[in-house]
Order: structure tokens, then sequence, then C-alpha cells
């Protein structure tokens, strides 16, 4: 029978093959690359003529075309990163009278709606696979206690000792400080100080997991509640930290519709999975932790304002870095401990001047920041002390800064001959200022612009626009 190929011109086929699929590789049963069409090469970065008679896994990273000569299994809409970006491939075994002869592998995006389609789909991949990476990252880390927690200032020790008299309470905590100031370090402190401490400690960040998995992953799911649910349903975090913990990081970040969910839960102690009928009993000691005002949310009709007060049964305000400056020095000398157990270097010293600049810096990264700072000098370090020349820029420069800010105030500082005050334009003092929070915010997140401007609660579009005015790369 003519199945019509066979009047098609023989030279016709190759671009026909590559009118149907813009990116192609065919291999053979040992997976040795046969064909390859020019634009996966250039995709790839090599040419025809090096990829052919290559194996694939030499030719194309993250391939498993090998596999599917072995296997038989066709792959379809497979997330496949190549050269940073996550394609979507489609591998399938050739099959040529009854036996593997090979197997074609094709990465495209043919339309439009194509690409959008793959790319929600990828899109919840990827951010699955993110919060389930960080997640047991986290679950990884050791647990921290009260004396892990670093301060002698009287603000912090009055927040510290109050964590510690609570924690065997039962009532919700509410974890409430900047960025950086130490929440979770405090929410472990906590669970690891009551008689829970045995039992589960389950941490969730209400911000970093996709809104369509939250609530499937707080309160489980059933058997059949999505066309992809595993069998047999699978257990929310209330059940997993059962007569536990429940760690709510981030809370004001919490979607409303899920807010009302879980007020539910917390006055009934009892979750239904998604697409459940039975109610499941929970005993679960929360503690929400948040950097967010929520006060000011419920008056903006963010926050719901019910769920608050049954959240703010215990409140406790961690101070950040600035309003316990005291703290400084003997924090660092924790932290320098242990980044030098991190990097097997041990006795790594600060010099006055340097435990002077840090203590003039305002910390608008807290803890975390100032833990990133001697990261950084440690690595930039050659022998056993740090010196003002290993410290960020924006901190080696502090000094001018710091002392202009103490000529403003007059109270501190008495204008004198040498010692006049100086006093620069409102516009200029504000574009320092507001440069220096942009590279204070780049140094708490490592350079990551897009956290850096939700951490300055400013759009990334506007942070760009700065970073630029203020010659920031
Ligand atoms: N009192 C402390 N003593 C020593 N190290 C601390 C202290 N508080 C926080 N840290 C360290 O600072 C870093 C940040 O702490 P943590 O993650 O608990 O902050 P956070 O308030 O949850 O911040 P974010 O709001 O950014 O999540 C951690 O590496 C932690 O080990
Ligand atoms: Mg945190």
């Amino acid at each position: 029978m003519n199945l019509g190929m066979e009047t098609i011109p023989l030279n016709w086929h190759e671009q026909i093959i590559n009118l149907l699929a813009e990116r192609i590789v065919v291999v053979d049963r040992e997976g040795i690359i046969l064909y390859i069409n020019e634009a996966y090469c250039e995709f790839l970065g090599t040419t025809v003529k090096e990829a052919i008679n290559r194996p694939v896994q030499d030719v194309i990273e993250n391939t498993r075309m090998h596999i599917v000569v072995k296997t038989g299994q066709k792959e379809l809409a497979a997330v496949h990163p190549i050269n940073g970006s996550e394609m979507v491939a489609n591998r399938f075994p050739l099959v040529v009278d009854g036996e593997i002869v090979g197997a074609l592998g094709t990465v495209m995006f043919r339309s439009p709606e194509e690409w959008r389609m793959y790319k929600t789909k990828i899109q919840n991949l990827a951010e699955e696979l993110k919060y389930y990476k960080t997640k047991v990252e986290k679950e990884l880390k050791s647990k921290y206690h009260f004396h892990d927690l670093i301060g002698n200032s009287t603000t912090f020790l009055a927040a510290k000792k109050l964590a510690e008299r609570i924690s065997a309470s039962n009532s919700s905590v509410l974890l409430i400080g900047e960025s950086g100031t130490g929440k979770e370090l405090f929410a472990h402190a906590i669970h690891n100080n009551s008689i829970r401490a045995t039992l589960p400690f389950v941490a969730i960040n209400c911000a970093s997991i996709p809104e369509h998995l939250l609530e499937s992953e707080l309160f489980g799911y059933d058997d059949g509640a999505f066309t992809d649910a595993k069998k047999g349903g699978k257990k929310g975090q209330f059940e997993v930290a059962n007569n536990g913990t429940l760690f709510l990081d981030e809370i004001g970040d919490m979607p409303l519709s899920m807010q009302s969910k879980l007020l539910r839960v917390l006055q009934e102690k009892e979750v239904q999975r998604v697409g459940g009928q039975k109610s499941i009993a929970v005993d679960v000691r929360i503690i929400a932790a948040t950097h967010r005002d929520l006060e000011k949310m419920v008056e903006q009709g963010k926050f719901r304002q019910d769920l608050y007060y049954r959240l703010n049964v215990i409140k406790i305000e961690i101070p950040p870095l600035r309003k316990r400056k005291t703290d400084i020095p003997l924090i660092s000398m924790s932290l320098l401990k242990k980044l030098g157990d991190k990097f097997y270097r041990k006795g790594i010293e600060l010099t006055t001047e340097v435990q002077q600049r840090l203590m003039e810096h305002l910390w608008p990264g807290n803890i975390r920041e100032l833990e990133n700072v001697l990261e950084r000098a440690i690595n930039v370090l050659d022998g056993k002390t740090i010196e003002v020349s290993h410290l960020p820029l924006y901190l080696r420069d502090q000094v001018l800064e710091s002392n202009s800010i103490n000529e403003i105030k007059p109270m501190e500082n008495v204008p004198s001959e040498n010692n006049p005050i100086q006093i620069s334009s409102l516009k200029d003092t504000l574009a320092q200022v507001e440069k220096e929070a942009i590279l204070n915010a780049l140094v708490v997140t490592n350079g990551n612009k897009q956290e850096a401007a939700k951490l300055l609660e400013i759009s990334k579009t506007s942070f760009y626009e700065k970073c630029k005015l203020y010659s920031i790369r």
C-alpha cells in the first residue's frame, strides 16, 4: 500500500522534517546521533558536523535519548533544561519491524498557544520543585535552642526571656521582626524548649509556596482530588505536625482566601483534606512569623482581623540589630566561629576599626546581613584578621557617611570650628540614603535584585531604574 511518503521526493524530506519540528535529533539504538538539524545545533552552540556520530549525552546536556532507546518508553512534554532555559522535550522510540532501532527527540514550541500551555505546565513544575528543594534543605538544617540565640542587650533578653517563658504553653505565638532578626531561630527554640520537643516541628513558608499548592500542602488531599493526585491521597502539614508545632513563616504573605481556611482549622482544630469528606482532628501548636506590619495590613483589609487575633495570643517582637548594637561584637564572634567551622578557617579576628564600622552600620538586613558581610570577608581574606579593606564598599565608605549623619544630630555633636555642620541639598542627601538602602538590600540578598526589590518594597522596574541612576551593577 502506498502511504504517501514514497511519492514525496527524497530531497524534500529534510525540509519537511525541519518544518514539522524546530529542533530534532535522531539516535541509533546505541544512542549515537544519526541526524540532528541545524536549528538544534545552533541552540546547543555546536554544529551538525561536530555533533553527528557522537554519543548523544556528549552533545545534549540532560538528554535522555540514550535511555529511551533502552526503555522503549516514549516521554512526552518532559521538562528538559538546556542552556539554562527550560525546554519541553518529546522523545519517541523508533520501532521498525517490531524492534527498537533508535529514538527521535524534539525540543520545540510550535505555536504561541502551545508555548503558553507548556509554559504554565513548566512554571508550576518549576515552582513546585523549588519549593520542595528549599523545604528539604531546611529540614536537613540543624535545630536551634535558646542557647543559640546570642545577645545580652536588654531589648533582646526581654524577647528571649518571654519566649522561654511561654515555650510550655499551647497558645499561638506571633513572632514579629524585620528580615534576618532570627524569627526562625526563635520558633525552633520555642519548640525545642516545649513538651512537644520530641514531636514534629513542621515549617511552612507561606511566601515561597506557590498559591495553588498551599491548600493541599497545609491540609493534604484525598485520592482523586486532582488528575495526578497520588494514590491514597497525601497528608497535609497539619496532619504531619500533629501533636507538635507548625511554624507558619511569612504569614503576612498568605493570600486572603487561605487565611479564611486557616482560621477555620484553628477554630475547629480539625482539617479536611482537599477533595475529602471527613474531618481529621489535629492538635497543633502554631507559631507564626512575619516581617510585615500585620496591624496595618488588617486596617488595609489585607489580613483578616479574626485570624490576627487568633495568632496574636502571645506576641514576641524581636528587635532589629540597630536597636541592640551592643550585641554586635558578641554576635560577630559567634558568627565568625560558625563561619570558621564552615570554611575550615579557625581563629579569625576583626580589627578594632572593623568592629567600629560594624557597630556604626544600621544593618537593615540584620543578622543575616552581618553574616553575609563576614562570610564575604572570610572569602577575600588571606590571613586571620579581617580589615576594613575586606568589607564591602558600602561599609568601607561608611565612616564618612556616619560622620555626616552624626554632624546633623545637633544634640550629640555640637558644631565647632573643626567639626562644622555639613549640609548637602536635601535631594543629594535623600539620593545618598536611597543608594545606601539599595546597596544594603543587595548585600542582604547576595546580589539578587528581585529579592532586593521585594525587601525595599518597590517594584522590580523602579529598582532597576534606581540601580541605573546610581550606577549600581
Ligand atoms: N540571636 C542570634 N544569634 C546568632 N545568630 C542569629 C541570631 N538571630 C539570627 N541569627 C542568624 O541570622 C540568620 C537569620 O536568622 P533567621 O533566618 O531566623 O531570620 P528571620 O527573622 O527568619 O529572617 P527572614 O525574615 O529573612 O526569614 C540565621 O543564619 C541565624 O542563624
Ligand atoms: Mg525566616
